[in-house]
């Protein structure tokens, strides 16, 4: 796409441009030294942690280290892409673009989408006075008004109506020069199955015109006023609509959600429109079930993103893929439980906007709502439903990186339950052995799993740990280990045991599974330990090979110790022997400085 004059001129724009006047159009910036400062646009803050250098032409924001040029300040507060950031800002400096001749394909391209685009606004009008303007209306009106529907909203969202008859939106559109065929390209007709002329997709039917971040409308929702089915009627993907990274409301709720660094993703298009007619402003809809990795990325300015799916079955197995995405792209999740199995519009119009509110504000954390879902329908009064919450709990458990949270979680469900701590625990860890067993270790990728590991954890500690950790993940690392320390090595009795289990069971052939089963409580809770642990290597054997050298010095500094104290008492009782610990303890100085250097 790019050209030699393209890169040049991109280099001069930035070269150009002042990034401090151009950052003032969106942050109040005040100079202090050689920099600006300001409040970051980028997350939520009171005191200026967000810098503008002119000097090397950079942004940085300490408070959520957010940074870059000129550019990437435009993509990320506009939430635009590279192409558009630097037409707008070539428009800020009033510099024309350089035009490349485009191939008669792209021409044709630009120009049909260019019709979509109209043929779809158009549309939009022509439903939207159906609704407002006309007898045809007038069901649809009174439809609206009794889901709370005011006027004001109808225009914010641009809701309209589809008449009741086949060719109303052909014949009007058709009045404005748009043809039947950019009709059926735009999904807004249909051919008749004679192969004869066309009719209109959308009759008798509520219509919600869904736009693009930028807020172009690409497509529609159509809803029946009655019962029947299907409930829904959706735009056809076409070429200027792509459902995947679309979020209803989106273009409406995007300033509401970097002003307060949280996105409330709903199901609907009621739910979303509802709250914003209550004036909760930050809130988008994912339309049907499955929330996407690209509608996930559309709210990556918040730094929160609160999910309130239908309480219904479908909406919860939504709410957990969902988190999922989300979660991958590390925004912090939480989940919305609506009570007495409504949906958010319903909420909202019985309880009223302070009430959804509060739900929002105590939404759960990703693994409190996973915790409390596997409560969920079960009894466990008896040992049956036990069985069966810890049997939920523990995938959520294992998967979860917060290990204060963990340990939380675990202590309340053992009492809840009234069992063991420990047998949730050696549940968890047989989990991860099972589940992460070869899978991560092996292609050398981070473990990235709970860490349990205790801050006050030494460096000891963690080595003995590690070299247990990779013989349970991967007991072809087993006899490598053994080569090189024997279990008497290790610090504590239950290390010694696991270790020593895990060569005997390594040279008698038997599997991991095995000998898990018959551990005593202390020797399961260390286990338990160790597989909670966040490992992160792409060099096994190397961080097992540092690991015993952590062992093998701190061995030899204990020993270092003893010989120096021994000589130090001896040479102050004049015996001179005392030259003999002396040289003992160079020695293991020596020994110590050779595997320091190793
Ligand atoms: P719901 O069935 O929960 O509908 O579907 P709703 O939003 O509560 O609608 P109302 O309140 O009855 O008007 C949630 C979303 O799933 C999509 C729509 O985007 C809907 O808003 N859906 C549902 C369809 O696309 N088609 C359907 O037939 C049903
Ligand atoms: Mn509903």
């Amino acid at each position: 796409m790019r050209d030699v004059g393209y890169d040049d001129f991109i280099d001069r724009l930035r070269a150009e441009s002042d990034i401090v006047r151009i950052i003032s159009d969106y942050v109040p910036l005040k100079k202090k030294g050689k920099n600006y400062w300001g409040c970051c646009p980028f997350h939520h803050e009171k005191t200026p942690s967000f810098s503008v250098t002119p000097d090397k032409g950079f942004f940085y924001c300490f408070g959520c280290q957010n940074g870059g040029n000129v550019f990437n300040f435009l993509m990320k507060v506009e939430n635009i892409g590279f192409i558009d950031a630097v037409k707008l800002l070539a428009q800020k400096m009033n510099i024309p673009i350089p035009q490349r001749e485009k191939s008669p394909e792209e021409l044709a391209r630009d120009k049909e989408r260019a019709r979509l685009y109209q043929a779809n606004e158009l549309a939009r009008d022509f439903f939207c006075a159906c609704l407002t303007k006309t007898k045809y209306g007038e069901l649809a009106r009174e439809y609206l008004t009794r889901r709370g529907i005011t006027s004001d909203i109808i225009v914010k969202f641009g809701l309209g109506f589809a008449p009741d008859a086949w060719d109303k939106l052909l014949r009007a559109l058709e009045g404005r020069s748009i043809a039947p065929e950019v009709l059926l390209k735009a999904g807004l007709a249909l051919n008749k199955s004679s192969g004869n002329g066309c009719y209109d997709r959308f009759r008798n039917r509520v219509m919600f015109p869904i736009s693009n971040p930028r807020g172009h409308v690409v497509g529609f929702g159509g809803r029946v006023l009655d019962d029947s089915k299907p409930k829904y009627l959706n735009s056809p993907e076409t070429t200027i609509f792509n459902k995947r990274p679309i979020l209803y409301g989106f273009h409406i709720a995007d300033s509401f959600i970097r002003q307060t660094g949280q996105a409330v993703v709903v199901e609907g298009y009621m739910d979303a429109i509802t709250a914003h007619a209550a004036g909760i402003s930050n809130v988008v809809a994912s339309l049907g079930t499955a929330f996407t990795l690209d509608q996930a990325r559309l709210l990556r300015n918040a730094s929160e993103i609160v999910f309130a799916y239908d309480s219904d079955t479908a909406g919860q197995s939504a709410t957990a893929r969902a988190m999922d995405i989300a979660n991958k792209l590390g925004a912090k999740v939480r989940v919305v439980s609506i009570p007495d199995g409504k949906d958010p519009d319903e909420f909202i119009r019985k309880h009223g906007r302070d009430a959804f509110c509060e739900l929002v504000a105590n939404s759960l954390p990703i693994l409190d709502y996973q915790i409390s879902q596997a409560f969920f329908n079960v009894d466990y009064s008896n040992l049956e439903g036990k069985v069966q919450v810890v049997a939920r709990a523990v995938p959520a458990l294992a998967a979860s990186e917060n290990a204060v949270e963990v340990n939380g979680h675990i202590a309340s469900l053992a009492e809840t339950l009234a069992i063991d701590e420990g047998a949730i625990r050696s549940e968890v860890s047989k989990f991860l052995l099972h589940d992460k067993k070869d899978k991560n270790v092996k292609t050398g990728k981070n473990i990235n799993m709970v860490s349990l590991t205790n801050k006050e954890d030494t460096a000891l500690d963690q080595a003995e740990r590690s070299i247990i950790r990779f013989m349970c993940d991967d007991s072809t690392m087993v006899p490598y280990v053994k080569a090189k320390i024997s279990a008497e090595d290790l610090k504590v009795e239950s290390r010694r045991q696991l270790a020593d289990l895990l060569f005997s069971t390594y040279s008698k052939g038997e599997t991991s599974a095995d000998w898990t089963n018959s551990l005593n409580e202390a020797v399961s809770s260390e286990l338990s330990h160790i597989m909670l642990m966040n490992i992160q290597t792409d060099d096994i054997t190397k961080t097992i090979d540092d690991c015993v050298k952590t062992i093998q010095i701190t061995k030899l500094n204990l020993l270092y110790e003893q010989h120096r104290l021994q000589a130090d008492e001896l040479e102050r009782m004049g015996d001179s022997s005392y030259l003999q610990e002396l040289a003992e303890s160079q020695r293991i100085k020596n020994e110590i400085n050779k595997l320091h250097s190793l």
